[in-house]
Order: structure tokens, then C-alpha cells, then sequence
């Protein structure tokens, strides 16, 4: 973790670096003046050095989509306790985060060149420009050669390649992804999972990762943030000591690879099935 901090072009050491992102007992109860609260989020505290990758895992309607949100600051319920992006509250519409979600999500009538241009339009940049860097993102994801196709003339696997190279191109430094591999078929979640940690050792932002896939999460990760079934509680935050660059293919045959899947399944099941 420090020599990957230390890496970073304009880093500093990671010891002096404060947290990209810092939640101290995060409580979020949706409905609190409602009859019947619901308490999703219950003082959840984790942070994040620059450029680390951190995955968050943990049964279903334990509010990890719940946290992600907050940190966009795209919910109008105020959580308690202290919630910052690189040293500051949430707020809608911060350029510092790009968030990626489960479906693609790219416009039909938009080739993949303006839908990887897509979200830096939105926030102004100049065509010329967005153009550019939408073209070498698409490069970066192995879309080259289909820059002017249509997203009906792309597979799911190519069309998350494009979400990736979009949510890419817009180069915040904080990057939120919700399932972002959940709807693709095993192989094809594999190859992408290759491109992801491609782009991130080449761009390397801080990245909130949630998935299901304990085998995605080992893969990917820096660490691993297990979570509680509802109300979502942290269990455990698991280093993933193994080296990079590492081969999501590869790693399947490594044993420390199996070690770490049995300790956080174990987790897991222990959140599940725990009383609160
Ligand atoms: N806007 C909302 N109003 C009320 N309850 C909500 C709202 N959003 C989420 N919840 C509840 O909060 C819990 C956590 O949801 P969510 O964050 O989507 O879980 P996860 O992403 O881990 O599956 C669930 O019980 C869900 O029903
Ligand atoms: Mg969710």
C-alpha cells in the first residue's frame, strides 16, 4: 500500500497523505421521522488512502449501494456521523467522483467514441478535447477499431468496456462502481476484470468497488470491506497482501488466492447468519 501511494506521480509518502475518502460511524436510518424507520447503515467507519482499491462486500440490503450514494451526496437523507471525499461533505455533482453502475447504460443513438465522450460533455469539456481522450480511453478498453459502432452492434462485454473507458476519460480521482460486472457471463466478467486492473494500475484512482463475487473482490483489491447482513455493520477489513500485477486467470490456481476466498466466505456467513 505505501510504495503504491508513493508511486503516484504527484504523491506524497502515504503516511502524510489524509484520506481520499473517511467515513466514521456512518448511520443512515431512511424514513427517520416516518412511522417505521429503516436503519440501512449502522456506524460504519473505513477509509481510504489515494489510489488504493477497495471492495466492498456483503449480503444483500446491507447498504452498500446505501453508502455509495452517500458519498455522491446524491441522497436527500442526512446520515450521522462524519462521511468525506478528499476532505470534504458529499455534494451532488462532484467532479472529484465518477460513478459506474451494474447496467451499461450508454445512450442508443450515441456511437461508442460519444458515449465514452459522454460524461465529460456533461461536465463541459471542450469537444476537441473530449474527443481525444475518449478515443485513447477506448484504446485502453480494446475499442479501437469500434469507435463509430452503436451500442446494438456491441456485445454486453464491449459495452461495459465502454462504460469503463467513460467513466474513465473523466479522470476524477475517486471512482464509485456498483456491480459493475454483475450482469456479464463468467468469462466475459474475467476479461473485463483484466481491463479494470489495467486501467487502474495506468490511471490509478481511488476506487470503491461493491460486488458479490468474492473471487472478483480478491482479485481486484488492496482490501476487502466485509459488511453485515442489514442493519449493515463492518465485519472485518481484510488485506489482500497478494502481489500485483496480478492475472485474475492465474490466480484461481494460487493457493493464497483460496485461503483468502475461504476467510472472507467464512465472514460472510458469519454476518449472515449472526444475531444483530
Ligand atoms: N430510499 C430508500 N428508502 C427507504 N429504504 C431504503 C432506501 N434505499 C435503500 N433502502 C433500504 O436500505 C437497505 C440497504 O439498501 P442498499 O443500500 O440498496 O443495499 P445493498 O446495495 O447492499 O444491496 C435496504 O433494506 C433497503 O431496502
Ligand atoms: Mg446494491
Amino acid at each position: 500500500m505505501n510504495d503504491m501511494a508513493a508511486a503516484r506521480p504527484s504523491g506524497a509518502p502515504v503516511a502524510a497523505a489524509a484520506p481520499a475518502i473517511e467515513l466514521k460511524d456512518l448511520t443512515m436510518r431512511f424514513g427517520a421521522d416516518g412511522p417505521s424507520p429503516v436503519l440501512a447503515v449502522d456506524r460504519v467507519s473505513f477509509s481510504l488512502a489515494p489510489g488504493e482499491f477497495v471492495s466492498l462486500i456483503g449480503p444483500s440490503g446491507c447498504g452498500k449501494t446505501t453508502i455509495l450514494n452517500l458519498l455522491t451526496g446524491l441522497l436527500h437523507e442526512t446520515p450521522e456521523g462524519k462521511l468525506e471525499v478528499l476532505g470534504k461533505p458529499p455534494r451532488e455533482g462532484n467532479p472529484d467522483i465518477a460513478y459506474m453502475l451494474a447496467r451499461d447504460s450508454l445512450l442508443p443513438w450515441r456511437t461508442a467514441l460519444e458515449n465514452a465522450a459522454y460524461g465529460m460533455e456533461i461536465r463541459g469539456v471542450p469537444k476537441q478535447e473530449r474527443e481525444t481522450r475518449a478515443l485513447d480511453l477506448l484504446k485502453q478498453v480494446g475499442l479501437g477499431d469500434f469507435a463509430d459502432k452503436y451500442p446494438k452492434a456491441l456485445s454486453h462485454g464491449m459495452r461495459q468496456r465502454c462504460a469503463l473507458a467513460r467513466t474513465f476519460a473523466l479522470d476524477s480521482p475517486v471512482l464509485l462502481m456498483d456491480e459493475p460486472f454483475g450482469a456479464l457471463d463468467a468469462q466475459t466478467k474475467l476479461t473485463l476484470e483484466d481491463v479494470l486492473m489495467n486501467l487502474w494500475s495506468a490511471h490509478r484512482k481511488t476506487v470503491v468497488f461493491v460486488t458479490h463475487d468474492l473471487a472478483e473482490a480478491i482479485a481486484l483489491s488492496d482490501r476487502v470491506v466485509v459488511m453485515s447482513a442489514r442493519p449493515g455493520r463492518i465485519i472485518a477489513d481484510v488485506p489482500i497482501d497478494l502481489p500485483r500485477p496480478r492475472s485474475v486467470r492465474k490466480l484461481q490456481s494460487d493457493h493464497r488466492f483460496h485461503d483468502l476466498y475461504a476467510q472472507l466466505w467464512g465472514l460472510l456467513e458469519q454476518g449472515t447468519t449472526g444475531d444483530e
